[in-house]
């Protein structure tokens, strides 16, 4: 079996699924159902006998011991994650808890366990940490997109935490052996996003008759890929990639922020048309994210020339499908938006130049 930490979360929960629909092999999910962990998500393979949920914190090194030496995975699918820049930024803390330490004492664990595997099934084994392009820093208009070999040069508190612990796996393959994988990839949409990243959170607003809240200029540019096919491209990493090696992950496909907006309410309009001005009224700048990246794009050629991987979707297509999904789980949105994620609303957008009056209400 194959064991993930994060699968309640957004790609995480949309691996599960993927893997367990293609075919794979029973998977344990250890997750620890932090605001942004979601059995929901997992409510299609409820029944299913191949996927074993445990809640339980990464850094847990006597509950993740146990459940390694108890179930003896092939390889170790890491996902789990603070992932929001703007959390990271008025609460650091956590970020350099769950993705600093509990990276490495996952690791920890995982030496231990991979030190005591008969050869053959050592060789075999795999540590696959799932990463982001955010640690490369920002670019300039006319930079060239990331490389494998560009230099790390993280910005938010979210982005220096995923680089440490990128920083542990690479110094866990060089020094002990360990057989690691690190995928760098860019943004994602897709199903089962929690509505506090951009997409999700602009089609919710929309629906809602609440304010869009860009902020700046809206003309910072990020590669967007739809979540389906990272999984696609994670899958092929674990099959086939090389121990030791990092392979960047994206979309090539660029888009400013204003564009990706003014797309979504292009469809809303056609999907869901309402009286009056179309989405692109509910459009508002507001004060901009301290220490804001200007541009991140991916080369992902390693990947296409070392393993065929290519993303399947456009950003039409990709969008197209996320929208339909949203507009046909209003339940799941309802759901994740109760509770502590108005508390969040408010934290976050509540001093931003006058928008108090614009958040949501629900
Ligand atoms: P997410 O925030 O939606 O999900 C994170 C999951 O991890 C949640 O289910 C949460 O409950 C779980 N978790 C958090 N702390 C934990 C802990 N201490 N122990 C066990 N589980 C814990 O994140 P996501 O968007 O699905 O991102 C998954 C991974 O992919 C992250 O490592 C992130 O850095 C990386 N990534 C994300 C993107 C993106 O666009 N979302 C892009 C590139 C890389
Ligand atoms: P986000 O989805 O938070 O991902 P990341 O910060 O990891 O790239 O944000 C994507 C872009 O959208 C980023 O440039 C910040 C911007 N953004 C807004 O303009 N308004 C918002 O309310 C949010 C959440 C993000």
């Amino acid at each position: 079996m194959i064991l993930v930490t994060g699968g309640a979360g957004f790609i995480g929960s949309n691996f599960v699924l993927d893997w367990l629909a293609q075919g794979g092999e029973p998977l344990l999910n250890l997750d620890q159902l932090t605001y942004a962990g979601n059995l929901e998500n997992l409510a299609s393979v409820e029944g299913d006998a191949r996927h074993l949920f445990v809640r339980g914190d990464i850094g847990d090194s006597e509950l993740v011991a146990g459940l390694l030496r108890q179930h003896r995975p092939r390889a170790v699918l890491h996902f789990a994650a603070e992932s929001h820049v703007d959390r990271s930024i008025l609460g650091p803390a956590e970020f350099v808890e769950t993705n600093v330490v509990g990276t490495f004492r996952l690791l920890e664990a995982v030496r231990a366990y991979w030190r005591e595997l008969p050869e053959g099934e050592a060789r075999a084994f795999r540590f696959l940490h799932v990463s982001t392009d955010e640690v490369y820093g920002t670019l300039g208009p006319d930079d060239a997109a990331f490389s494998e070999t560009n230099a790390y040069a993280p910005n938010s508190p979210y982005a220096a935490s995923k680089a440490a612990s990128d920083h542990f796996v690479r110094a866990y393959h060089h020094t002990y052996g360990l057989p690691t994988l690190t995928t760098n990839c860019s943004n994602n949409y897709g199903p089962f996003q929690f509505p506090e990243k951009l997409i999700p959170l602009m089609i919710a607003n929309a629906l809602d008759g609440a304010a869009l809240p860009v902020y700046g200029d809206g003309r910072q540019v990020r590669d967007w890929l739809y979540v389906g096919d990272h999984c696609a491209a994670l899958r092929r990493v674990l099959e086939a990639g090389r121990p030791g090696a990092t392979y960047n992950i994206g979309g090539w496909n660029e888009k400013a922020n204003i564009e990706v907006v003014h797309a979504l309410c292009d469809a809303l309009d056609a999907a869901v048309p309402k009286a009056g001005a179309g989405y692109r009224a509910q459009i508002k700048f507001v004060a901009d994210r301290p220490g804001h990246d200007r541009r991140y794009a991916i080369n992902a050629g390693l990947i296409e020339r070392e393993l065929g991987w290519k993303p399947a979707h456009t950003f039409e297509t990709g969008l197209r499908r996320t929208i339909a999904w949203y507009l046909d789980h209003a339940g799941w949105v309802a759901n994740v938006r109760s509770g502590e994620y108005k508390k969040w609303m408010e934290r976050n957008y509540g001093d931003r130049d006058g928008l108090r009056s614009a958040l949501p209400v629900k």
